[in-house]
């Protein structure tokens, strides 16, 4: 089978993932990641064989200088590859995607990115079709996956009125949080409504969505409380029939001693998932209500992880490996260990 040849620019919190990701599909081959660093970091890429280059010539001048072997630069990357991941900083992806237009090559950028950098934004169970072929397109962010993905059920089971939502934020990423995470305080968002509800209607513009936003002093994750106008008076049962048509929706219990995202994360370290990562959307079914035609449910999200299927299924829509998305869906789940019974 012909592999597609994929390179990832950016070896931070999520381009390392991809990598990973990217190295247990049948149908890709990682041709090379590329950084600007020459510490404990990019060392990890060079003991898992990841070939190494560097963003120009400078930055290679300095990682030769760390005894930091590399390939080349982004430039000879490019030349070798089919499509592009660029995991950089937010706004740096943004600067880099001329050198990708003038070769020609596919690229996707994350949701740090705003929507006009692709002029479309992905998410892989609602419109995973409109991406086939194009030659690039946003991964939105975590928060904006877990919306999109979970409104989407509802919406696909004619159940979604309106939804507005309170997202609790992750203050910082855990390995950078002795820089500037924050302790002791919350700190709510200005601007109502915070940015996600509309990042959430880039992907699908027919969702009446709203959000407000305050940060935490936790790393772990990020947690969602809904209120959802429904069409129509509903049960639990068929709002969970709804929800369980979502993959990447799981389910988690209280009654099961999951009753904070600690717990949560410590089931993810038992499962042995890589870097502990949640790739699901973990929907609290004992704790979720429907009250007439109004639905309450909260949710946690591993804002480290939940992009990374997203971005596996986005290089299949954009080279055209599958052009149905749940062929795409189902080889990523399969290899990364997605269940469609859930955790347990
Ligand atoms: N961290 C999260 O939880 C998260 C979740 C979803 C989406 N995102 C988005 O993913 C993108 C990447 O975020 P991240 O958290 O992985 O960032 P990060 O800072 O952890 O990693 C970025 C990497 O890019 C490297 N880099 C910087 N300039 C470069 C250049 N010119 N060329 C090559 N490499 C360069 C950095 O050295 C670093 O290793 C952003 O758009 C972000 O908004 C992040």
């Amino acid at each position: 089978m012909k592999k597609i040849k994929v390179a990832v620019n950016g070896y931070g919190v999520i381009g390392k993932r991809v990598a990973d990701a990217v190295q247990l599909q049948e149908d890709m081959e990682l041709v090379g990641v590329c950084d600007v660093i020459f510490d404990w970091r990019i060392k990890i890429a060079l003991r898992k064989n990841y070939p190494v280059y560097a963003f120009d010539i400078n930055f290679q001048k300095q990682m030769m200088e760390n005894n930091i072997t590399t390939e080349g630069t982004l430039a000879e990357l490019i030349k070798i590859s089919d499509i592009i991941v660029d995991c950089t900083p937010k706004k740096i992806a943004a600067q880099n995607i001329e050198l990708y237009k003038k070769a020609g090559l596919k690229f996707i950028v994350q949701g740090g990115e705003k929507h006009e950098t692709t002029g479309h934004s992905f998410s892989a169970e609602n419109n995973y079709a409109t991406a086939l072929g194009l030659q690039s397109t946003r991964v939105v962010s975590c928060n904006t996956t877990s919306i999109v993905r979970t409104l989407t059920a509802l919406k696909n089971a004619g159940l979604l009125g309106k939804a507005r939502g309170t997202l609790l934020r992750r203050a910082v990423d855990p390995w950078e949080s002795h820089l500037n995470g924050i302790m002791n305080t919350l700190v709510p968002e200005q601007d109502i409504p915070s940015h996600q509800g509309p990042d959430a209607q880039t992907v699908d513009p027919s969702l009446d969505v709203l959000t407000v936003a305050v940060k935490v002093p936790e790393t772990l994750s990020h947690l969602h409380y809904w209120n959802v106008q429904l069409t129509k008076k509903a049960t639990k049962e068929e709002v969970l029939a709804a929800f369980g048509t979502s993959s990447r929706t799981a389910f988690i219990d209280y009654a099961d001693g999951l009753t904070a995202n600690n717990t949560v994360k410590e089931l993810m370290l038992s499962l042995n998932r890589p870097y502990g990562d949640m790739y699901e959307v973990a929907l609290w079914q004992d704790m979720l209500k429907v009250v007439g035609d109004e639905l309450f449910y909260a949710y946690l999200v591993d804002n480290q992880a939940i992009v990374i299927p997203e971005t596996i299924d986005a290089i299949r829509a954009l080279t055209g490996l599958e052009t149905k998305a749940e062929n795409s869906i189902r080889k990523t789940n399969e290899s990364l260990g997605i269940r469609r019974e859930g955790f347990i």
